[in-house]
């Protein structure tokens, strides 16, 4: 049974098969409507954080297919708090054909999986966001009409986010490079997972404290909030550390005249990111965020059918 946990525990033919798939049901679902290929099946959705991309693409993803969603909130199965994470996932997995698990801690969703009887998919971790990071790849490959050789430049928190943009860049081919202030740089386990994927594959992935160094060059200039679910008490610390890493218009003039300015939302207009920025020719934000429905329908027809 296959899982969709992390970016690096995919090979890579099952991630370009992704998408090549999400553009097929992309065009699909334009052309008139999906096939109901999940009829009759349901996914389980477990929120322990807020969301609006992740929630509503994956439960619209299941009904385009055929399928039907639940939606389990943070104060309704309690997961690892009035019940186990390993009993809800047993029990859980005994109704649905599916489990899509938003968490904290990243080992909670390594626990559903390893005792779940059905597919089990990562909806953002602190520590990994892969269907972020599919969905982005989808939105590049759709922009440039390739991946290869493509530069990536990520400016902000070296967070889950990053982690998973790394990943896909070292496994699709695109070169990574990202400035973090210092003591907010990938985690170390996350950084040396990507630059082993990245050397097997000869793409190259830098990291550094300077933004006009990440993005010389770049393609695509890519921002995260500084203030991830769960970091709210340090917004103050963290505004003040990340302030000169804000993707405005004098930043995005250090990349390609024609790079493309990509965030995965939600923003915090003003901090991250500059209004111009979000709604300027240059962005590929919403585009972003409507590919996180094709790139979702993907991974469920892949794992659920
Ligand atoms: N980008 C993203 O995952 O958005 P949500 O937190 O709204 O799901
Ligand atoms: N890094 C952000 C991503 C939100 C989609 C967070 O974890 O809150």
């Amino acid at each position: 049974m296959k899982h969709f946990l992390d970016l690096a525990a995919c090979s890579k033919d099952e991630l370009r098969d992704y998408i090549d798939l999400a553009l097929q049901l992309k065009a699909e679902w334009r052309a008139g409507g999906n096939q109901p290929i999940l009829r009759g099946k349901t996914l389980g959705m477990i929120f322990q954080k807020p969301s609006l991309r992740t929630r509503v693409s994956f439960e619209m993803g299941m009904k385009h297919l055929g399928g039907d969603a639940i939606m389990l909130g943070p104060n309704e199965i309690g997961l690892g708090v009035r019940e186990s994470v390993p009993d809800v996932a047993r029990v859980l997995s005994s109704y649905v054909q599916g489990i899509m698990a938003r968490v904290y801690d990243h080992s909670d969703v390594l626990q559903l999986a390893r005792y779940s009887r059905v597919p089990v998919i990562n909806g953002l971790s602190d520590d990994y966001h892969p269907c972020q990071a599919l969905a982005d790849i989808l939105t590049i490959r759709e922009h440039f009409g390739a991946l290869q050789g493509i530069k990536l430049a990520f400016v902000g928190d070296g967070n889950n986010v990053a982690a998973s943009v790394a990943l896909a860049c070292a496994q699709f081919g695109l070169d990574f490079r990202i400035a973090t202030p210092e003591g907010y740089e990938m985690k170390p386990h996350i950084r040396e997972q990507a630059l082993e994927i990245a050397a097997q594959n000869g793409t190259s992935l830098l990291m550094c404290t300077r933004p006009e160094m990440a993005l010389a060059d770049a393609d695509v200039v890519y921002t995260d909030t500084w203030i991830s679910m769960g970091q709210e008490a340090e917004a103050a610390e963290r505004i003040d550390e990340f302030k000169a890493l804000q993707v405005n218009a004098r930043m995005l003039g250090h990349a390609k005249p024609d790079a493309i300015v990509m965030h995965c939302l939600p923003a915090h207009r003003g901090h991250e990111i500059t209004d111009d920025m979000m709604d300027g020719p240059q962005s590929r934000v919403f585009e972003q965020a409507e590919n996180r429905l094709h790139a979702q329908k993907a991974i469920l027809a892949r794992l659920l059918v």
